[in-house]
């Protein structure tokens, strides 16, 4: 048994929170979110009481995939402002004490950037060998990619340049050509371009994008599962590639190691328990934490297959993904988790997981809040989840989904049906556009009930805000609410730092339930503190099923909590037994 509080780092005892930056504040009337929008909202993030900040990509990008294509690492979009604004925000953050995290995007870069341009232009141009060019192959005398690889998206993973005449690959959307991390030279030229440059600048550390894309396998095809078209579902072929735990190694060897940053690496390739402490145990030294995708992806038919898919979660898989999580803090191994249930790539928690019902809203919230915040591992809070931000309305039509995973998931959709490829019926996709599309946590930031919920002075905002910012849903009016889901968040931030020895650096232990509508656990410190989690996720009344003799009830979501331990529909609890 290891005390885990023994030497951990900063980053074990910290709650970051995550900026989307193109909606979460837009300081000059343009209907994008900006850095100066950012800097004005450091006191109110820090009067959550996180102690850190994750700013998705806020680089110069065509945004094809909103600033995830990247023309300069080294330079702020001109939409979000100067490099003078970032400094600020570096500087803005250390004055109030958090530590600042920013977007490292180095599987791909955009079509637009320097590197790529020079690459199309010839087949000895220096940069050639900066991504992935393979020549035709021809079948019957058609010419067809190099392999039937299909995007992450959608589509053919390659696409043809006319000017060389060959295929370059693409994990991604067409304009986010894959860097070619085979050459040592690649490698170090993103290291400096893209890692360095900001360590330099006084950053604390990277979320790491797509990173168990680097290494790509054998370029053969995929196996055959739509026999009707040539392009074939092929995630498997470009993640977790033979060479990238050596590349891994190398990048932390080289950046973040010198500037002891910390790294919470986007890894959807990882699944079992020994294949993420591979990743983020101590001794393996690659990265610190992983974001990983089982819970995140609960609610989603196989993300082989088709990336929006929806299907109801089962509440028996999201305990165990859970309790799968939280062993990597255990005391029996050397890894630490991560937790989250809302980012840029997620619909909202609530609609999603609770009530999003006028009715039931709140407390759902709360009670997320409850399940985020009593877990171990360092857990992240996405802008809006604080506040209990919840979907687009149903009622949005297609067109409002504008995130190119949105749209070329309904094209794909209606390519297969054309062909007759057997899957989802059209209603179906739409129904999973609305329950799990990305496009539902990037409307605007609801601050007020002004109009464009205080985001924006302009009434025309980049994406359509959600108009349930009138229904209460913004930070003005649930500051003024001692029992909205904002206080909340700030009561259980508080809380857990009272009882870090439990709730960070504690054992987890799941208990089985009386009901299979709740989820019950168990946290108990290395000296003996125990608190019990009670969380109700129906719509009806559960009994918490306390271990032993009756327990002291420190917190509840609810506002009138019965005293005979029933948990209210979607109430949360915690006890100290
Ligand atoms: C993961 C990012 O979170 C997502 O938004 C993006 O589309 C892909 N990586 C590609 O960079
Ligand atoms: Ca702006």
């Amino acid at each position: 048994m290891t005390d885990r509080r023994i030497d951990a780092k900063w980053w074990k005892s910290s709650t970051i929170y995550q900026i989307y930056p193109s909606s979460f504040m837009d300081s000059n009337g343009d209907g994008i979110g900006d850095l100066p929008g950012i800097l004005s909202k450091l006191d109110y993030i820090k009067s959550l009481g996180v102690d850190a900040v994750w700013i998705s990509p806020f680089y110069k990008s065509p945004n094809k995939d909103q600033g995830y294509d990247i023309s300069d690492y080294q330079m702020p979009d001109p939409a979000y402002g100067s490099m003078a604004d970032v400094e600020a925000i570096i500087k803005g953050c250390h004055d109030r004490d958090m530590k600042i995290i920013f977007d490292l995007v180095i599987n791909h870069t955009s079509d637009q950037h320097k590197w790529f341009q020079e690459s199309r232009k010839s087949k000895d141009n220096p940069y050639r060998k900066y991504y992935i060019w393979k020549p035709a192959r021809y079948i019957d005398g058609e010419r067809r990619p190099p392999t039937n690889w299909e995007a992450t998206f959608g589509g053919s993973a390659w696409e043809w340049d006319e000017t060389t005449e060959e295929y370059y690959l693409h994990a991604f959307v067409v304009e986010q050509p894959d860097l070619n991390w085979e050459d040592a030279e690649v490698r170090q030229a993103i290291y400096k371009e893209a890692i360095l440059f900001w360590l330099e600048k006084g950053i604390d550390g990277f979320r790491v994008d797509v990173s168990s894309h680097y290494s790509k396998h054998e370029y053969v095809d995929a196996p055959i599962i739509k026999p009707e078209q040539y392009i074939q579902p092929a995630r498997a072929k470009y993640v977790d590639g033979p060479r990238l735990r050596e590349y891994l190694e190398e990048m932390q060897r080289e950046t973040f190691s010198k500037y002891d940053s910390v790294t919470l690496a986007e890894m959807s390739g990882t699944r079992t328990l020994e294949n993420k402490l591979d990743f983020v145990g101590e001794s393996s030294k690659r990265f610190s934490m992983a974001i990983s995708f089982d819970l995140a992806t609960v609610d989603h038919y196989g993300r082989e297959a088709t990336y929006l898919w929806w299907k109801p979660y089962d509440l028996q898989e999201f305990k165990k993904i859970t309790e799968a999580e939280q062993f990597l803090s255990g005391p029996n191994t050397d890894g630490w988790a991560l937790t989250y249930l809302e980012n840029h790539d997620q619909a909202r928690s609530i609609s999603r997981f609770m009530n999003d019902s006028p009715e039931y809203r709140t407390i759902s919230g709360k009670t997320l809040a409850m399940y985020l915040l009593t877990l171990s591992g360092t857990p992240i809070i996405y802008q809006g989840e604080e506040i209990g931000m919840i979907n687009m309305p149903k009622s949005w039509p297609e067109a409002e989904y504008i995130d190119a995973a949105s749209w070329m998931f309904i094209q794909t959709v209606r390519d297969d049906i054309q062909k007759g490829v057997k899957g989802i019926a059209e209603e179906e996709a739409f129904e999973s556009l609305q329950r799990i599309a990305r496009d539902h946590a990037r409307v605007p930031m609801q601050w007020s009930n002004d109009h464009s919920a205080g985001f924006s002075s302009s009434a025309k905002t980049w994406m359509r805000v959600n108009p349930s910012y009138k229904a209460g849903i913004n930070v003005a009016e649930e500051e003024k609410d001692e029992c909205s889901v904002l206080n909340f968040y700030r009561r259980m931030l508080a809380f857990r730092k009272e009882h870090s020895d439990s709730l960070i650096f504690g054992e987890y232990q799941n208990l089985e339930a009386e009901t299979e509508k709740t989820m019950q656990f168990s946290k108990k410190s290395f000296d003996g503190e125990t608190l019990f989690v009670a969380l109700n996720f129906s719509g009806e009344q559960q009994k918490a099923s306390l271990p032993d003799s009756k327990g002291e009830l420190l917190i509840s979501s609810s506002t009138h909590p019965d005293q005979e331990d029933i948990l209210q529909p979607y109430e949360g609890r915690i006890y100290r037994v």
